[in-house]
């Protein structure tokens, strides 16, 4: 049976190019068995009319606030009670900015000011009004009050320009909806963890950095979230696209990773660090381009600080998982370094094999953690990540219930 089965959702749609898209989705999640009832705002419904949502949902759409025909079919506020969740979308940046500041002058912001039902959002509109900062900081209050925000996806735009501000496609959003009516294995386990390279730089065009395309990073962020688990990912530069439903923070040097880890680490059940962190960084950044005149030029290197290590010594630290690319003696080397970094379990794979390793779609891993050992053969890593999120899970929920019992 499907997990949408006589789920209750009001599919809130504002005023922006995407709503015609919310139809599709509105389709998606009635063939799921959704109950759903559909609230567009005056500037949506210069975009669609709200006979298409009626004749596809079989409900009158609501519209007015103080209508007395509608309220008297179902209230404002009883349409508030009845919802298990509301999803707006597409959230255009002026009813993130109303519901941020809690407005209530229509009958959508009215709705979620009144339900207790959790409230998600798919934010749509032109990548520079999603970039400015009054909606970042919008975006950072409703998150702080639990609002979920799926998206937006990177892409090409409605006003011909290209970045982030895509309303997120209607099946990947049906699949978030699903998801959040699942209850996974790491439901309201909350992850923080690292993914990507960092860019150490030389002077203002020059860097150094290790090799990582962030894909296994990223794919795990995504078997987390499928899991239920809230993931926060402090990214350095990636070309692989964010999966929907995460938090991710953008950074680029290994210091300001640290910064983004240490903020957030008292709030983590589990932290993952797969981020292939520059070891090192020049002791000076040259403030201008450095000339190319000179035959040999000698950097000297600092020391970077190890996220992982500095996170699994701290009092009270999270479940820490840590990955270990080897070119020898894997299994030895994983496991001192496991040890070494007081590790909860490590993840380790052969960069030297033909197969896998940094740029590829596949990979195989090592898994050891305190008595315990598995291998996961050569499969695509997305696959692996599913597999690595099971092991993930069945230990930290092991360790919980260490925990309780020594207690
Ligand atoms: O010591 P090594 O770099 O091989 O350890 C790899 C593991 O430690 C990875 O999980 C990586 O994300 C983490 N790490 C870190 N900070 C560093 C170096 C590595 O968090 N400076």
């Amino acid at each position: 049976m499907s997990c949408l089965k006589n789920k209750k959702i009001l599919l809130g749609v504002t005023g922006g190019i995407a709503a015609y898209k919310s139809a599709v989705l509105l389709r998606g999640l009635l063939k799921e068995g959704a109950e759903v009832r559909v609230v567009m705002t005056e500037a949506a419904r210069s975009f669609v009319t709200p006979l298409t949502f009626q004749a596809l949902s079989g409900h009158p759409v609501h519209t007015e606030l103080l209508d007395p025909e509608q309220e008297s079919a179902m209230d404002h506020i009883s349409l508030a009670r009845w919802a298990e969740l509301v999803l707006v979308a597409p959230a255009t940046a002026n009813f993130m900015a109303k519901l941020a500041s809690g407005q209530a002058d229509d009958l959508l912001t009215t709705l979620c000011l009144a339900t207790t039902a959790p409230i998600s959002i798919a934010p749509a509109m032109n990548h520079q009004m999603w970039l400015n900062r009054a909606t970042q900081e919008n975006l950072e209050k409703l998150l702080s009050r639990g609002v979920v925000c799926w998206g937006p996806a990177e892409g090409d735009q409605a006003c011909g320009e290209n970045g982030p501000g895509r309303m997120v496609e209607p099946e990947l959003l049906q699949q978030q909806v699903q998801q959040f009516f699942t209850q996974g294995a790491l439901s309201g386990v909350r992850v923080l963890m690292t993914a990507g390279s960092t860019r150490e730089p030389i002077d203002p065009v020059r860097f150094i950095g290790n090799r990582s395309s962030g894909k296994m990073g990223y794919a795990l962020a995504e078997a987390l979230s499928e899991q239920g688990a809230e993931v926060t990912l402090v990214s350095g530069p990636v070309t692989v696209s964010p999966p929907v439903g995460i938090t991710r923070i953008d950074v680029e040097q290994a210091e300001e990773m640290r910064q983004e880890v240490i903020n957030r680490v008292a709030q983590a059940d589990i932290f993952i660090g797969v981020a292939a962190v520059a070891d090192y960084r020049p002791s000076q950044v040259a403030d201008e381009k450095i000339k190319k005149d000179r035959q040999l030029v000698t950097l000297e290197l600092v020391k970077n600080p190890d996220i992982l290590a500095e996170v699994a010594s701290l009092d009270g630290a999270p479940f820490c998982v840590g990955f270990a690319a080897e070119t020898e003696n894997v299994e030895a080397y994983a496991e001192a370094k496991r040890q070494a970094k007081g590790l909860d379990l490590i993840a380790a794979n052969q960069v030297a094999a033909k197969e896998g390793g940094f740029e590829s779609d596949q990979n195989a891993l090592l898994l050891l953690w305190q008595g315990g050992r598995e291998v996961l053969p050569m499969m695509s890593k997305y696959q692996l990540a599913k597999q690595l999120v099971e092991r993930i899970s069945e230990q930290y929920h092991a360790s919980r219930q260490e925990l309780v019992n020594t207690e």
